[in-house]
C-alpha cells in the first residue's frame, strides 16, 4: 500500500456515467463485486473471475486485480470514497434488486459470495458437521450457508466475546480459543473422536495463537501464521475436506502437508469467484434473507470521516464489531 492509496473492497452505487460498452442505464443501483474481470478470457469462460486473464498482474505472479488492494492486485483505488471507477464495468456490475438495503446489498460484493464458495468448496455431505476457524464476518456467513445448505451441525472457533455470542443466536457450537487450548481437540471430543466432516479456515495469515502469543509479541516475534490453519487441519476427519477461504500469501513453514496425506484430506482454497455466485447471491438478499438473518449481520454503520477511529475499534474488535459498513 502506498499514502493515498484508497481502500474499499465492497461497493454499492448509482451508476453515474458509463462507458459505451456498459448496457445497464445510468441512474441503476449497482453492487460492485471486488474482482475485476472481463467476462470473456479463458478463466472467466471456466468461472474463474479471480484467476481473469484480462486483468492478472503478471509481473507480480498474482491473479486478478481486486479493488483497494495493494500493488500485487492491480494497485486500483477501492469504494471507500464519494465516487468510484470500475473497469471492466461492461462485465462486473451486479444490478441491485429492489427493496433490499444498502446494509445488505454491499454483502453482495464480498462476504456472500466468499462464504458461498468457502461452503461449496468445504464440500459437506447431506447432514454433514462442519468446523468454521474464525467468526469474523466471513466466518459468520459460512455458518449460517453451511446450515442453509443442509449442514445438521455447526461448530465455530473463535474468542472475541461479540463474535462468539452472534454465532450462538444461529445455532452454531462455539469454542473459545482462548480458554481451551487445543480448540481441535475440543472439536474432536464433539465429533465421537473423529473431528469435523468439512472444515472452514476462515481466519487465514493474521491467526493468533493462543498460549504463545503474548510472549511472542511482547518479544516483537510475529505469531504462527498458520496456527489456525494447523487447528482446521487437526480438526478435520480422515477422507474429509479443508476449504480454506482466509487469505495466506507466500511459503507457509511447518505446513503439515503429510499429515493431509496420510489422513487424506481433500484441500481447495481461493479468492472467490464473485460473479461465478450471481444467481446463488441474488437469491441469499431476496429470498433466504430471513433463513440467512441478514438483518443480524451489520453491527456498524460509520460516516466515512470517522473511518479512521472504525478501523482501530476494528483491529482491536473493540466494540462489539462484527461488520461494519461506511456511508460515504
Ligand atoms: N478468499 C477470499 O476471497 C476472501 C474474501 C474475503 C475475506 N477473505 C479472508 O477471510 C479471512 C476472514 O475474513 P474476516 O473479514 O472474517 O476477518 P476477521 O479478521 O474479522 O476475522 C477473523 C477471526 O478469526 C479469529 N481468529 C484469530 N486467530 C484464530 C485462531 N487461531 N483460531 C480461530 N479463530 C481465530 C479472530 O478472532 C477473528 O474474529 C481473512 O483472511 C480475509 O482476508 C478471503
Ligand atoms: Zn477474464
Amino acid at each position: 500500500m502506498e499514502k493515498g492509496d484508497i481502500l474499499g473492497h465492497e461497493g454499492v452505487g448509482i451508476l453515474e456515467e458509463a462507458g459505451d460498452a456498459v448496457e445497464l442505464r445510468e441512474g441503476t443501483k449497482v453492487v460492485v463485486p471486488f474482482n475485476i474481470a472481463c467476462g470473456h478470457c479463458f478463466m472467466c469462460e471456466r468461472q474463474l473471475q479471480s484467476q481473469c486473464e484480462t486483468t492478472q498482474n503478471v509481473e507480480e505472479g498474482k491473479g486478478a486485480s481486486l479493488f483497494g488492494y495493494t500493488k500485487l492486485y492491480g494497485h486500483v483505488d477501492g469504494a471507500q470514497a464519494e465516487y468510484l471507477r470500475v473497469p471492466m464495468a461492461h462485465y462486473g456490475l451486479i444490478p441491485a434488486p429492489p427493496g433490499v438495503p444498502d446494509e445488505i446489498l454491499v454483502l453482495m460484493a464480498d462476504v456472500l459470495p466468499t462464504a458461498w464458495q468457502a461452503v461449496a468448496y468445504a464440500d459437506i455431505p447431506p447432514g454433514g458437521t462442519v468446523g468454521v476457524w474464525g467468526l469474523g464476518p466471513i466466518g459468520q456467513m459460512c455458518a449460517r450457508i453451511a446450515y442453509l445448505r443442509g449442514a445438521s451441525r455447526v461448530i465455530g472457533i473463535d474468542r472475541v466475546p461479540a463474535r462468539l455470542a452472534m454465532a450462538q443466536r444461529h445455532d452454531v457450537e462455539t469454542i473459545e480459543f482462548s480458554v481451551v487450548d487445543e480448540p481441535e481437540e475440543e472439536v474432536k471430543r464433539l465429533t465421537d473422536g473423529r473431528g469435523v466432516d468439512s472444515a472452514i479456515d476462515a481466519v487465514g495469515m493474521e491467526a493468533s495463537g493462543s498460549a504463545v502469543e503474548k510472549v511472542l509479541s511482547a518479544i516483537k516475534v510475529k505469531p504462527d501464521r498458520v496456527h489456525a490453519l494447523k487447528s482446521a487441519i487437526a480438526g478435520v476427519r480422515r477422507g474429509g475436506t479443508l476449504s480454506i477461504i482466509g487469505v495466506y500469501a507466500g511459503p507457509m513453514p511447518g505446513f503439515p502437508l503429510g499429515d493431509l496425506f496420510d489422513r487424506q484430506v481433500a484441500v481447495r482454497m481461493g479468492q472467490a469467484n464473485v460473479r461465478r455466485y450471481t444467481r446463488e447471491i441474488l437469491a441469499c438478499v431476496t429470498e433466504h434473507r430471513r433463513d440467512l438473518a441478514l438483518d443480524d449481520f451489520v453491527t456498524h454503520v460509520v460516516p466515512l470521516d470517522e473511518a479512521p477511529a472504525a478501523y482501530r475499534s476494528f483491529q482491536e474488535k473493540e466494540d462489539g464489531i462484527v461488520k461494519l459498513v461506511f456511508r460515504p
